[in-house]
C-alpha cells in the first residue's frame, strides 16, 4: 500500500491500484489528479475535512462514506454515498473500514449539525492503519489500540483544535502504534508546531515519527 501525504489532514492511500481518499482538503495539493479515486472517507462536516468531497466523487463517481447525518448531506448532491455509524464495518473489495468515536464537533459552515465526528480504522489485509480525524486525546484510543491493533497512526499534533504533540505522543503509546504520521498541522497559524519536537518525543517511545512530505508517496 502506498500512502501520500496532501496536506493537513488529507492522504491518499493507494492499495493495489485503488485510489482512496481520506479527508481531501487539498489546499496544499491543488494539482493533485483526481482520476481514478474510487472511494472518498470525510472523517466529519468541518471544511477543512470535507474539503472538495462532494466535487471529486462528482467528477469521478467516487463514492463518500461518512457518518450517516453528513453521508446524507453529500446524498443532496447527487453523489454515491455509504452512511457508516460509529463501531461499525463496512466491506470494500480492496479491505475494511471501521468507524470510531473521535472526541470534537461537526458542523457545517452555517452552523447547522453534521452528525457525529469520527476516525476511521483502515484494515487492509495484514495492515492495520488509524486516521483519528480531529479529535483530543481520549480513553477510546485504548480500545482502538485493544480491538484494531493498528500498526500505524495518523494522528493531529497542531493543537488549538485538536490533540497537540504531548497528547499524540500519549495517544501513540496507547495505541501500541509503532509509526505516527503527523497531521492537522501548521496548515495555518493557530496550528502551528515544532515538527523536529514532535520527532524528537516520539523517537523517545521508541516509535518511528513517519513525518510524511506532502505529494510524496510512500510504502507503509
Ligand atoms: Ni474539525
Ligand atoms: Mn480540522
Amino acid at each position: 500500500m502506498k500512502l501520500t501525504y496532501l496536506g493537513h489532514s488529507a492522504f491518499e492511500m493507494n492499495i493495489n491500484g485503488k485510489k482512496v481518499l481520506i479527508d481531501p482538503f487539498l489546499i496544499k495539493s491543488p494539482d493533485y489528479d483526481i482520476q481514478g479515486v474510487s472511494d472518498i472517507f470525510v472523517t466529519h462536516a468541518h471544511s477543512d475535512h470535507l474539503g472538495s468531497a462532494i466535487e471529486i466523487a462528482k467528477k469521478t463517481g467516487a463514492k463518500i462514506t461518512a457518518m450517516f447525518e453528513l453521508a446524507n448531506y453529500c446524498a443532496k448532491y447527487g453523489v454515491k454515498t455509504n452512511g457508516i455509524g460509529l463501531g461499525a464495518w463496512i466491506d470494500y473489495d480492496w479491505g475494511r473500514v471501521a468507524a470510531v468515536p473521535a472526541f470534537h464537533s461537526s458542523s457545517f459552515d452555517d452552523g447547522s449539525y453534521g452528525g457525529n465526528p469520527c476516525g476511521f480504522v483502515f484494515d487492509l489485509s495484514g495492515r492495520t492503519l488509524y486516521h483519528a480525524g480531529d479529535t483530543a486525546l481520549n480513553s477510546e484510543m485504548k480500545i482502538i489500540g485493544e480491538v484494531y491493533e493498528p500498526d500505524a497512526a495518523m494522528l493531529p499534533i497542531g493543537g488549538t483544535y485538536t490533540m497537540d504533540i504531548e497528547s499524540a505522543v500519549i495517544a501513540s503509546e496507547w495505541l501500541g502504534v509503532s509509526a505516527v504520521i503527523p497531521m492537522h498541522y501548521n496548515t495555518f497559524d493557530k496550528i502551528t508546531v515544532n515538527i523536529n519536537e514532535f520527532e524528537r518525543r516520539i523517537r523517545e517511545k521508541g516509535k518511528m515519527p513517519a513525518i510524511m512530505k506532502i505529494g510524496v508517496p510512500a510504502e507503509i
